[in-house]
């Protein structure tokens, strides 16, 4: 499975934050923000990312991720010259994606809660059609909204209505299977002009080839599209990783754990930043790690 990150678009509503600066290198408390949704496709056992950007910005990412050979995975830039809708990521990185199945990731969405890998994992091994993933919200009128029957099975999905059907929105991060590529290409630009990736799971749900999986209570899932949700995240993050020690989305730890490189690989990835309480912290991790191999819980099918 290849992986694909959009990070276009222009943040306006970020705006004077990103008057100079891509919306996804903006700090969260203490990484940039493509951090999390590439932490979510290291713990689906994805090796292979293409991170989609606008133009002015591929540089700084390609200064910040590399090709990924330090993480032990293969990261490919390719470049948005307008924010054409989320679909168009699926067009843009048609040849990347080849004739694998493909997880989209919206590159401000965070994902945080236990279980999490396992259902990554689960999903991406029942894969037919498109995995979607549902969670609660009190303003459903921003995203793509949801409804399932009492079973659970994906019954509608509509974007952005004036009056929601339910409070289920579809959070940004979706698993397709390889015909998606077909489906995003013959796609027409919706009313608002996007190609518009509702329109790509309705397609699916036409044929009943879409599932939708609820992220349950405990769960977090943000989106860092104002100043307060990005300060909230923020501040999420901060407020777990200092009582728990635990930290969220170092992508260092990912890979370690996920057996894509080995704990000195990833003590001298720590040493680097060895200043800051993230680089001590991957120290420690691989310290660790080196300690006990075996209590590494990397179980995901990684290619
Ligand atoms: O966050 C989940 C929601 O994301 C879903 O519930 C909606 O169905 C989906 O349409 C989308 O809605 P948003 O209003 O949040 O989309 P937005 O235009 O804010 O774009 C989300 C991210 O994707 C943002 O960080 C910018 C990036 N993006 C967006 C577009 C349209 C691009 O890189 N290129 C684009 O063309």
């Amino acid at each position: 499975m290849k992986g694909i990150i959009l990070a276009g678009g222009s943040g306006t509503r970020l705006r004077p934050l990103t008057g100079a600066l891509s919306k996804h290198l903006l700090p969260v408390y203490d990484k940039p923000m493509v951090y999390y949704p590439l932490s979510v496709l290291m713990l689906a056992g994805i090796r292979d990312v293409l991170v989609i950007s606008s133009r002015s910005h591929t540089e700084l990412y390609q200064e910040i991720l590399g090709d990924g050979g330090r993480l032990g995975i293969r990261i490919a830039y390719a470049e948005q010259e307008e924010p054409r809708g989320i679909a168009d990521a699926l067009v843009i990185g048609a040849d990347f994606v080849g004739d694998d199945p493909v997880a989209l990731i919206l590159g401000d969405n965070i994902f945080h809660g236990p279980g999490f890998s396992a259902l990554l994992r689960d999903s991406r091994r029942h894969l037919d059609g498109c995995a979607l993933f549902g969670y609660p919200v009190r303003d459903p009128r921003r995203y793509g909204v949801a409804t399932v029957d009492a079973t659970g099975r994906l019954l509608s999905i509509e974007e952005k209505p004036r009056a929601p059907r339910s409070n289920l929105a579809v959070t940004g991060l979706y698993f397709y299977s390889n015909d998606v590529l077909g489906i995003a290409k013959n796609l027409g630009p919706s009313a608002r002009g996007e190609l518009e990736i509702t329109d790509v799971n309705l397609s699916y749900l036409a044929q009943g080839r879409a599932r939708l999986t609820e992220l349950g209570r405990g769960f977090a899932w943000l989106d860092m599209g104002t100043h307060d949700s990005l300060l909230q995240a923020g501040q999420y993050v901060q407020l777990l990783e200092r009582r728990q020690g635990e930290w969220i989305a170092c992508v260092e730890e990912i890979a370690l754990r996920m057996g894509f490189i080995d704990a000195d690989a990833c003590h001298r990835l720590g040493r680097e930043m060895a200043a800051s309480d993230y680089g001590r912290y991957v120290m420690e991790v691989a310290a660790r790690g080196a300690a006990s191999p075996a209590a590494s819980p990397a179980a995901a099918p990684a290619d």
